[in-house]
């Protein structure tokens, strides 16, 4: 399979595994990981006065405004994604997914595929409350399904694991009514432009990656 230089997008809602899979297509693609919600929260933790207004709007579990957002794209984009890109969290809003469109047109490295992870929102709720990650280097663990080693450390480097703030239930259940009004639209807008492909991402993340890998295949040959 043909893996290098994948211009891709991971979408689907909150906690259906797009980090952990863009993590997994990066170590066998060898392509840039584009997380505007890692890039967010950098920002935030670097006290930035983009990061620190971003961090308003994702404690509560809102979308943080286009603009801010398209910029911080780009900006990675331009920087990384010439050896190839998987975006994760990005487009969220049919706003962002033209302007994409635009970015990359100029760039000339149009996406080849949008892979719309599907699960069941009940199994959403449960892997973004279990959900625990480094607050040193940012390791994702789960409670069930991914615990780390000792209780509350992290394998890579010990560091204190922590539950996000937008992971408690209140912020939770926030986000993934703003997915349905927000985010879903993004979903026709791929189809119509035949890029759209759907991916059962209920099963574990080993199991959901190889379904990713033979896509990739098929699309890539
Ligand atoms: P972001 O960080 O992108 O959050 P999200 O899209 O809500 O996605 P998550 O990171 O919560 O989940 P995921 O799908 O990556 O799942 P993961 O692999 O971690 O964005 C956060 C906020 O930033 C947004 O709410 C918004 O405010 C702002 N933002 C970001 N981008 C934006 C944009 N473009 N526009 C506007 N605002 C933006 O997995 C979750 C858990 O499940 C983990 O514990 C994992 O170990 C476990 N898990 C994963 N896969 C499996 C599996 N197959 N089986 C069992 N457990 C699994």
């Amino acid at each position: 399979m043909a893996k290098n230089g994948v211009r891709m997008a991971l979408f689907g809602p909150p906690g259906v595994g797009k980090g952990t899979q863009a993590a997994l297509i990066r170590e066998s693609a060898g392509a840039a990981h584009i997380s505007t919600g890692d890039a967010l929260r950098k920002a935030a933790a670097e006290g930035t006065a983009v990061g620190l207004k971003a961090k308003s709007y994702m404690d509560r579990g809102e979308l943080v405004p286009d603009e801010i957002v398209i910029a911080i794209a780009k900006d990675i984009l331009g920087r990384e994604g010439r050896r190839g890109f998987i975006l994760d969290g990005f487009p969220r809003t049919v706003v962002q997914a033209r302007a994409l469109d635009e970015a990359l047109a100029q760039l000339a490295m149009p996406l080849q595929v949008v892979v719309n992870l599907q699960a069941p929102e009940e199994e959403l709720v449960r892997r973004l409350s279990g959900r625990r990650v480094c607050v040193k280097c940012g390791e994702n663990y789960h409670l069930e399904s991914k615990p780390p080693t000792a209780a509350g450390a992290c394998d890579a480097c010990g560091g204190e694991l922590a539950q996000r703030d937008d992971d408690k239930p209140e912020a939770i259940r926030n986000r993934l009514g703003v997915y349905r009004e927000k985010t879903a639209p993004v979903i026709d807008y791929y189809a119509d432009r035949s890029v759209l492909r759907n991916v059962d991402a209920s099963g574990p993340a080993d199991q959901v990656f190889r379904k990713i890998e033979s896509l990739l295949g098929s699309i890539r040959g």
